[in-house]
């Protein structure tokens, strides 16, 4: 038996800080309406000159770092991003190429916010079929590229970044708890592509397009899909919520993750948030979050997280393992 492990996480944030009052100096809102409907209180913007490419590999680069691994280990990079830098090649195989990585195998997930979780369980199923033992999974986005800079409803509410994390195959020890990823759950419902979409695409429009949301509908979407889900996963592991040491959410809202932890019935100090500081990073946000977490001390080795996020499509999942 064996199980694949996280056992290295990084991130990259662009160097600009966008607070709350510097767009309230450009657009009819205030620092007190976004703290309050959102918890967001700045976001990291990306310069022009850099694309979701540059803060994978910063990401990555860190990853493997914390995992004592050289580039040249991985079989495997599955990144997630709803914004490549181009529309083809994958962004996955710059970021290989940029590693020195010249082997094994590299692609793109689009499933928008849920993009780190799809990309994790697609790369946990890969290794357990033999593609290899070891893969960078990445979530990385510069998604101030696709935000109407002039429509206060959505571009108060992201930001830029990357996270990965090294997952590597290992064999179950007799005797002990097995570590690694337990259990995942994938969900898409492509009727409510209305509600959270980009007006453009190379298909369509021809143009990168911009981003369009319903937010009361998807934060009522979004509280119901990701309770569902958690229930999901728990039930599949025979485990109660008690048993979880930390919930690392996708981090859109602090309300959509205060609404979701109520409901099941999860205390808020057991949850990790950076909401506030890093805004909602799409794929980026869950291997963002975890990153910190890990390296300012909370997470720590043998601990059960769960993973879980909700974004475009709609695609939502949960992943549960053990560190
Ligand atoms: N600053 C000030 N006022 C704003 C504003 C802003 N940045 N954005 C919207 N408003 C106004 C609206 O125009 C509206 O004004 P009106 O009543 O005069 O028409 C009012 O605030 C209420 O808007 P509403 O959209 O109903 O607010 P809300 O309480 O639902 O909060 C969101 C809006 C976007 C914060 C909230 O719906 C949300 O977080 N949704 C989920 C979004 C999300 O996380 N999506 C990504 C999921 S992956």
């Amino acid at each position: 038996m064996t199980h694949n492990l996280i056992t290295g996480t990084g991130s990259a944030l662009p160097a600009t800080r966008v607070a709350n009052d510097d767009l309230a100096s450009r657009l009819d809102t205030s620092d007190s309406w976004i703290r309050e409907r959102t918890g967001i209180r700045a976001r990291r913007i990306a310069d022009p000159a850099t694309t979701t490419a540059d803060l994978a590999t910063e990401a990555a680069a860190r990853a493997l770092e914390a995992a004592g691994l050289e580039a040249g280990a991985i079989d495997l990079v599955v990144l997630a991003t709803a914004t490549p830098d181009l529309t083809f090649p994958a962004t996955a195989a710059r970021v290989q190429a940029r590693l020195g990585i010249t082997r094994g195998a590299a692609f793109d997930i689009a499933a928008v916010c849920s993009g780190f979780i799809y990309a994790l369980a697609v790369a946990d199923s890969l290794l357990k079929a033999g593609q290899g033992s070891r893969a960078l999974v990445i979530g990385a986005e510069t998604f101030s590229r696709l935000l109407d800079w002039d429509d206060r409803a959505t571009a108060v509410l992201f930001g830029d970044g990357a996270g990965a994390v090294v997952l590597e195959t290992r064999a179950a020890v007799p005797g002990e708890t097995p570590r690694g990823i337990l259990a995942s759950r994938l969900h898409a419902d492509g009727r409510h592509e209305g509600l959270l979409y980009v007006d453009g695409g190379p298909g369509t429009t021809g143009t990168v397009g911009k981003l369009r949301m319903a937010g009361r509908d998807v934060f009522r979407h979004a509280v119901h899909n990701l309770t569902s889900v958690v229930d999901e996963i728990l039930a599949e592991a025979q485990l109660g919520v008690e048993a979880i040491d930390w919930i690392i959410p996708h981090q859109a809202n602090l309300r959509i993750i205060e609404a979701t932890a109520k409901k099941l019935g999860f205390p808020m100090a057991k949850v990790i948030v950076t909401v506030d500081e890093h805004a909602n990073t799409s794929a980026a946000s869950v291997p963002l979050a975890l990153d910190v977490a890990v390296r300012d001390g909370r997470i720590r080795p043998g601990q059960l997280c769960l993973l879980e996020a909700m974004g475009g499509g709609f695609t939502w999942g949960a992943l549960l393992l053990r560190m």
